[in-house]
């Protein structure tokens, strides 16, 4: 199997929940295919599934893929499926979140309400599709807080953790975030079609 990503944090993540599922999951550096994959489409599942197909077009093997975002119910959902070119892909996340923080400024508590999304596609060797998603429910802070994670996570506040994802062990996120429970879903999926 092959997760159509170059991030090696994602590939960390993805071992450990499917590693009963299969022995073996490489990313597309380690199964030497190199594509360039232009993520247009305006689902989550539409560009995890552009992704997995364009590297499907290359291996005989299932290929998954998967997009994720931050959606902020205040800015109607934003930065949603452009949360990684929100500001530009460059820009540095302090600034970003610098600026939603600051895009809700004087918004109460019970308004801040936002999820973080996660879409997995599997593209099968005979061309069957499926597609997963999961998420997690959360708060807009009214500043950074915690050093882990990446992205966003210094401003998305999980209330029943009553900490910040950016404050969470690897594991403590693994266990409720978008991805995790996605990755989860998928182990369902794969389990039933394979
Ligand atoms: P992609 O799924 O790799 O395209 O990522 C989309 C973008 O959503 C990331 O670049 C982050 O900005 C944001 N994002 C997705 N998941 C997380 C997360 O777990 N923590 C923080 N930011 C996230």
């Amino acid at each position: 199997m092959i997760f159509a990503t170059g991030n090696e944090g994602k590939m960390k993540e993805i071992r450990m929940i499917m590693e009963d599922t299969c022995d073996r999951i490489l990313s597309m550096k380690e199964a030497g295919i190199s594509v360039e994959i232009q993520e247009n489409g305006v689902t989550y599942e539409e560009n995890a599934l552009l992704k997995a197909r364009a590297v499907a077009a290359h291996t005989k093997e299932i290929v998954l893929a998967d997009d994720s975002g931050l959606e902020i119910d205040y800015l109607n959902k934003e930065p949603g499926v452009y949360s990684a070119r929100y500001m530009g892909e460059n820009t540095p996340y302090n600034i970003k979140n610098g600026n939603l923080i600051s895009r809700l400024e004087g918004v109460p508590e019970e308004k801040r309400t936002a999820r973080f999304v996660c879409a997995i596609a599997a593209v099968f060797p005979d061309g069957r599709e499926v597609t997963v998603r999961a998420a997690i429910e959360g708060r807009i802070g009214y500043e950074e807080k915690g050093d882990n994670g990446f992205g966003y996570d210094p401003i998305f506040y999980v209330p029943e953790m009553g900490k910040t994802t950016a404050e969470l062990t690897e594991e403590e996120k693994n266990r409720i975030s978008h991805r995790g429970k996605a990755l989860r879903l998928m182990k369902e999926e794969l389990r039933k079609t394979v």
